[in-house]
Formats: structure tokens, C-alpha cells, sequence
């Protein structure tokens, strides 16, 4: 059996040889996202001190590396191999945040699972996603990995990517190892800069941090990663609390954990320890188990352990378990069974999978505006396609693109066209400024296709390194002068839309404003230009919703829909005393789009809210709520049915809304569909006044709709 067979391994080990297993560094030598700080990893193999590698892709390669593990070192253990393959190997599909704007669960865990089976054929074991941090800020770079600011959708987001990498079974050779992360707080950053502190009160961080972390341990998630930042004064890497406390005992997490690049180390800077010994000690006490880049584990574990300042116990459970995840993925049968050349010439980038990236970028874009119906294009139109972004290649597929070409194989824009509109494309191009830029150069140029069209269409938006690890920037405006461009353009009275890819929601009060239309795609990914082509031109209707709350402006940052109401709550123009209320004097309260806020190219209306009771009974009972949803318009489409809940009165405050269904459904023109949603006593659960994970009896307002402003409404009580 697996826990014999390890056994019979663990007997052979040294102390050394067990701390090698706690051992990782980079194949490139480091300088992924810090410094390196040791080249040195084909002697440590060789010497058994390493249990895993990262950045080693292709079989060729880690073909070689295993062979060095195997062949040369004492008991031959398998190497681990882990990859950043945060939205594609090389079939890049949208980013993350993108993919969470579809709100469509099965297209998300295919794109994972489409992932899983690229990176498995290339010789790599274990994925170092899902990113399952909650966050309301914008400025923070990393945005573009996780799932957005809600918890209940970024629960179900985290889900289907484990499910989508890991299958139902970690031997078959289409998943790879998943690895949750970053544990915890990471994206609530003060002011949204990245590897900042955090602050936030226990309650706050179990009802809206921890939710999607516990989902992923709950459907089987083998690994763990720490976070940078420190959580209330303590460093999360060195944090009992969150692994020991929290992960282990209270979730019963069998997996293993693995730091941040260098998070050991850096437990020093935040001055939590007076050197890397005692940074060791704090990370292993805390129930830390790899170590990335740090030097740390290989430096001194051995000697503590000797010393009898960490118990040998200790280690054996780490190693234990990072033997069970090697075991498990055959790796003990079979060290070079995920590098096969063969297999991995005909999995990575297949027609199937290329089809699949195209289908799930264009279920990730949103229709933000749609003034005159000026979307979808027509054929017969002349279009000038004006803007950084319609030829480029290299945004397109987004930031921590791992193998992701950025030259060769992306689609542009430009080429999804001419693609998709054949050789009657009525459709000419310039491309007006760059993307960060100040020079003016290129405006007559744009201005003067752009007279000759009837309608022009910029495709403008960030540099892809303005989003993703250490990209946390105080503007979010459109960059450079390209707002300067469309202000030219808006000069010459033609209907202009304006296509956006971005990695977080921009602020574009402007552009809302004086733009005609609006799509927002994100960064789409290899089959992004296709996807954009067919959404312009109406041969997919588009579907998706804000996974985030866009702001106004900076200044209401962090904004989130699932706020508290405040004693002093601000009721808009209506409240007639205006002054002494929670608000600003320059700007209103409400976002730009709130959450869950997207067009279509046809219209839904709702009607006929109707619950099976009024009330529910604490406990096992459930109350059954239907919707009907018309479409009205002159196109078939999908519509995400969302279900929100306000707990009117708690022993601690309540948000104003909590997202608790959604469903997203196909409608025909001219077609009514009854949706419905089931609530039990534990969806309404949260941490009392008294830190218990209950549901309080008391009234409840229900409201349904296609975003979080839903006035639909309908209440219900809760009894004990
Ligand atoms: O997995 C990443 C993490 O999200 C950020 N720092 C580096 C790690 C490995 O590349």
C-alpha cells in the first residue's frame, strides 16, 4: 500500500536526506520574481538535497533533471516539477480574473483541465494556482490572477480549478498537482501595493478571505502556498494560526505547504527574526513544509533538527506528505511517465484545445456600453480599427502567460478579422499612438482612416506588465496619451467603440461617458483576437459580468458591492440631510459598474420573484426561490441570474448584499425561462459576536437580478 511503500522509504532516510525533500529552487537559477540567491540546484540534486524543481518545463528537460534525481543520487527519489500555469502552458487562455467574468463554472474547470493535461505533457507535475485571494483593489496588480472581490463566486471559481487540474484522480495523466494559494489576506495589500502588510480583523478574514482557501481543501486540494504579506503582525510564513490552527486542525488539510518565492528569508526584513536560522525555526513551527528559494530548509533545518530545536516528527509528517504526493502521481512507479516527446508533441496547443481558448475568451468578455446599438457591427460597414492594441501580440495573452508565445502564435486582433470577416473585409487600420506614450506622431494618421469609416473601433487599454506580481500602480486610467487619441476622434462626430483589454478593472469615467460602446475583454489570451472578432461582429453574443466592482475614480478604492451599511448610511439624492452621512462631497458613493454588471446585445426582464415559504427553519430546512427571465430582444443570449441576500439584523453587522446563486443561462428571443435557487440555514451562515459560524433567525430580504443593483425583491424569516 502507499502509506507502506513510504514507510519503507522513510526508514532509508537520513535527517539530511528528509530536509532534501523540503528543498526547492529554480531550474533558470532564480530571478522570477526576486533575487536569486543560489544557483546551485543540479549539485543539490545530485547531492539528494532537493525534493522539487520549478521552471523546468518541456520533457527534454525534465527528463534530463529526474534522470540526475534518479540515477545519481543515494535513494533515488523523485523530483517534483512545478510551474506558474496560471491561466495555460501554451494554449493561453484568458487571465484568471477574465476567465471569472464569464461566471460560468464548467468553462472555467475546462480551461484548467485543458491546462492541466498541456502541463502533465510537459513533463511537469504541479501548477502553482489556483490564486483564490479576495480583493477589492484595483491598484494591486495581482488582481488579474484570482477571482475578483466576491467570496461565494471566488469559492466556486476556486473549486472548479481544482477540480479542473487535479481531476478525480492525480495518477491519470491529464491533471497535475494543485496548489492553493496565497495563504491568506495577500490581496487586501494596504493601499494596493503589493507584498504591503495587512490588517484585518479575525471575523473579516474567516467570512470573506477564508471561504474559497477552506473550499479548495474541502474538494482535495494537494498543496498550499503562503503568502507574502504579514496578517495582523505576523508574517503569514510565519504564522502557527493560519497552518496550524486554521489549515490543519480546524480543515484537516492532508496536502503540504510550500512558501512564497523566498518567504523565509524574508521573515528577516519583517523583522520577525534576527537571521535565517531563527527564520527557519518560525516557518517550520508554524507548519511550513517547502522551501521556495529561501536556502533556509537546506541550510539549517538538519542542524535543528540535530539539536533537538525541531523535533524529527515534525519533518517526517512534511516529508510524509510531499511522499504521498509524489506517490500519488505515479512518480515512484514511473519518474519519467509525465516526459514523454511523443505525448507532449501531440497534447500541447491541439486544435480541440485552441477551441476551447477561444470559446471560453469570448464567455470572459463584458459588454460594459452599448449607447444606439452600435454593437454588433455589420459586415458591410467600414470600420477603422485605430489603437496600440488591434496588431500587438504580446499583451494579448496577459501577464504569467508561462509558455504562452507572445509572437508566433497569438492571435491579434488584427488577424482575427481578417480571419473571421474573409476577404470582403471592409476594414483599415493605424495604429494612432503606443501604449504608454506621449508622442502625438501617429494622430493624423488615425484621423484621417477614421473619416473614411463608418465607425471606428479602438482597441486600446494597460501594457500587460502593468498588471500581475510587483504592478501595483496608484493611476489605473488608460495609460499614455491614448485617451488624448479618442478625444480627437471623438472631434469628428462618428459612433466610436472602444474594445479595452486590461488585467483589473481601469478607471474609465471618461470613456463611459463619451465612448458609444464598450467591450471589455481583459487579456484574452492565443485565441484572443479571434474571440474579439467574432464578439464584434455578433457571432457570439456577449455574457459576461464584473467579477469586480469598477471604481469611478481611485479615490473610492477599495470599493466592493458586499459593504456594510454604517450608521450614518448615505441614501443619494433622495436623503434630504446630506451633510454629516458616509460620503464623499465630490463624487458619489455608487461605482462606475457594479458587481455583476454586464450587457448583451439583447435585453431580459424579470419578473414573477416567488419563495415556496416565508419561512425557514433553522436547522436542515431549505426555501426554494423562482425567477422568470424574458428575453426581449433581437438576439439569443445568455444571461448570469444572480441571487443576492441581506441579513437585516445581527448580532454583528451584516453586508448590505451577499451574492448566494447564480446561474447562467441560454435564453432564445422572444423566450421565457423559470430559473430557480435553493437557500438552507447554511448559506446564511457568518462568525457571531461570539466568533461562532452560525445562521441567526431574524428577516431576511432577498434580490434577483442580472447584477448586484437588483431591485427585485422578496423577503423571508428565519426561525430556530
Ligand atoms: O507562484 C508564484 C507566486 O504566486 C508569486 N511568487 C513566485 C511564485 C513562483 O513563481
Amino acid at each position: 500500500s502507499k502509506q507502506e511503500f513510504i514507510d519503507y522509504v522513510m526508514k532509508q532516510m537520513t535527517i539530511d536526506d528528509k530536509v532534501g525533500q523540503m528543498v526547492q529552487y529554480t531550474y533558470d537559477g532564480g530571478d522570477v520574481t526576486g533575487s536569486a540567491i543560489d544557483k546551485n540546484y543540479i549539485k543539490y540534486t545530485k547531492q539528494g538535497m532537493m525534493g522539487s524543481v520549478f521552471n523546468a518545463t518541456t520533457t527534454d528537460i525534465t527528463r534530463k533533471l529526474q534522470k540526475i534525481a534518479v540515477e545519481e543520487t543515494r535513494l533515488g527519489i523523485p523530483l517534483i516539477f512545478g510551474y506558474d500555469v496560471v491561466h495555460g502552458y501554451e494554449t493561453i487562455f484568458p487571465i484568471p480574473l477574465g476567465e471569472a467574468a464569464s461566471w460560468d463554472l464548467k468553462a472555467i474547470e475546462k480551461s484548467a483541465r485543458v491546462a492541466a493535461t498541456e502541463t502533465a505533457a510537459g513533463g511537469v507535475h504541479w501548477t502553482f494556482a489556483p490564486m483564490v485571494d479576495i480583493g477589492f483593489d484595483p491598484r494591486w496588480g495581482r488582481v488579474s490572477e484570482g477571482a475578483g472581490e466576491d467570496t461565494f463566486l471566488g469559492s466556486k471559481i476556486a473549486v472548479a480549478r481544482v477540480n479542473g487540474f487535479q481531476g478525480k484522480n492525480l495518477y491519470d495523466l491529464n491533471t497535475v498537482l494543485a496548489c492553493t494559494k496565497h495563504f491568506a489576506g495577500y490581496a487586501l495589500a494596504q493601499a494596493g501595493r503589493d507584498y504591503n502588510s495587512v490588517e484585518i480583523s479575525d471575523r473579516f478574514l474567516r467570512d470573506y478571505i477564508l471561504p474559497p482557501f477552506k473550499a479548495t481543501v474541502d474538494a482535495g486540494a494537494g498543496s498550499f502556498m503562503t503568502s507574502f504579506n504579514e496578517i495582523g503582525g505576523v508574517p503569514s510564513t510565519a504564522s502557527k494560526y493560519l497552518y496550524d490552527d486554521i489549515l490543519r486542525k480546524e480543515w484537516n488539510f492532508k496536502g503540504f505547504v510550500v512558501t512564497d518565492y523566498t518567504a523565509i528569508q524574508e521573515l528577516i526584513p519583517h523583522g520577525v527574526a534576527k537571521d535565517l536560522e531563527e527564520a527557519t525555526l518560525k516557518s517550520v513551527d508554524a507548519g511550513i513544509e517547502m522551501d521556495m528559494m529561501s536556502g533556509a530548509f537546506l541550510n539549517h533545518l538538519a542542524k535543528l533538527v540535530k539539536d533537538g530545536k525541531v523535533k524529527e516528527e515534525v519533518i517526517n509528517t512534511a516529508v510524509r506528505r510531499i511522499l504521498e504526493a509524489k506517490y500519488d502521481l505515479g512518480l515512484f512507479e514511473d519518474p519519467y511517465r509525465y516526459s514523454d516527446a511523443k505525448r507532449e508533441k501531440e497534447t500541447v496547443m491541439k486544435k480541440e484545445f485552441l477551441d476551447d481558448a477561444r470559446d471560453v475568451a469570448r464567455k470572459s468578455m463584458i459588454l460594459l456600453k452599448n449607447q444606439n446599438q452600435v454593437l454588433p457591427l455589420k459586415e458591410n460597414q467600414k470600420i477603422a480599427y485605430i489603437g496600440p492594441l488591434v496588431k500587438d501580440e504580446k499583451n494579448i495573452i496577459g501577464n504569467w502567460a508561462a509558455r504562452g508565445d507572445r509572437y508566433g502564435k497569438a492571435w491579434s486582433v488584427w488577424e482575427g478579422l481578417n480571419d473571421v470577416l474573409g476577404k470582403n473585409a471592409k476594414i483599415t487600420y493605424a495604429q494612432g499612438t503606443d501604449l504608454n506614450s506621449t508622442n502625438t506622431n501617429g494622430f493624423q494618421e488615425a484621423i484621417n482612416i477614421a473619416k473614411n469609416s463608418d465607425v471606428i473601433v479602438a482597441v486600446m487599454g494597460e501594457n500587460e506588465n502593468q498588471t500581475g506580481e510587483a504592478a501595483s500602480q496608484t493611476n489605473i486610467d488608460l495609460p499614455g496619451n491614448q485617451k488624448e487619441l479618442l478625444k480627437e476622434l471623438k472631434k469628428l462626430g462618428k459612433p466610436i467603440v472602444l474594445v479595452l483589454m486590461a488585467g483589473r478593472p481601469m478607471t474609465i469615467s471618461w470613456e463611459q461617458e463619451n465612448m458609444d460602446a464598450i467591450l471589455y475583454t481583459w487579456y484574452p489570451g492565443t485565441m484572443g483576437g479571434l474571440a474579439i472578432s467574432d464578439v464584434l461582429y455578433g457571432k457570439y453574443n456577449p455574457s459576461g459580468k464584473t467579477p469586480m466592482t469598477f471604481p469611478r475614480s481611485v479615490g473610492q478604492i477599495p470599493i466592493h458591492y458586499n459593504q456594510k451599511n454604517t450608521g450614518r448610511p448615505y441614501l443619494g439624492d433622495a436623503d434630504a440631510e446630506q451633510k454629516y452621512k458616509s460620503r464623499y462631497t465630490d463624487s458619489p458613493n455608487s461605482p462606475l459598474y457594479p458587481f455583476g454588471y454586464g450587457l448583451s446585445y439583447t435585453n431580459f426582464d424579470y419578473s414573477n420573484l416567488k419563495l415556496n415559504k416565508t419561512s425557514l427553519k433553522n436547522g436542515t430546512d431549505e426555501i426554494k426561490i423562482t425567477v422568470d427571465v424574458k428575453n426581449t430582444g433581437n438576439f439569443d443570449g445568455e444571461e448570469v441570474v444572480q441571487l443576492y441576500v441581506r441579513d437585516l439584523v445581527g448580532s454583528v453587522t451584516r453586508p448590505v448584499r451577499e451574492l448566494k446563486g447564480f446561474d447562467k443561462v441560454m435564453i432564445k428571443k422572444g423566450e421565457t425561462k423559470s430559473v430557480s435557487f435553493t437557500l438552507t440555514p447554511e448559506d446564511l451562515k457568518f462568525h457571531d459576536i461570539n466568533m461562532k459560524y452560525v445562521a441567526e433567525a431574524g428577516d431576511f430580504e432577498i434580490y434577483v437580478g442580472g447584477n448586484s443593483n437588483a431591485t427585485l425583491k422578496s423577503s423571508f424569516v428565519l426561525v430556530d
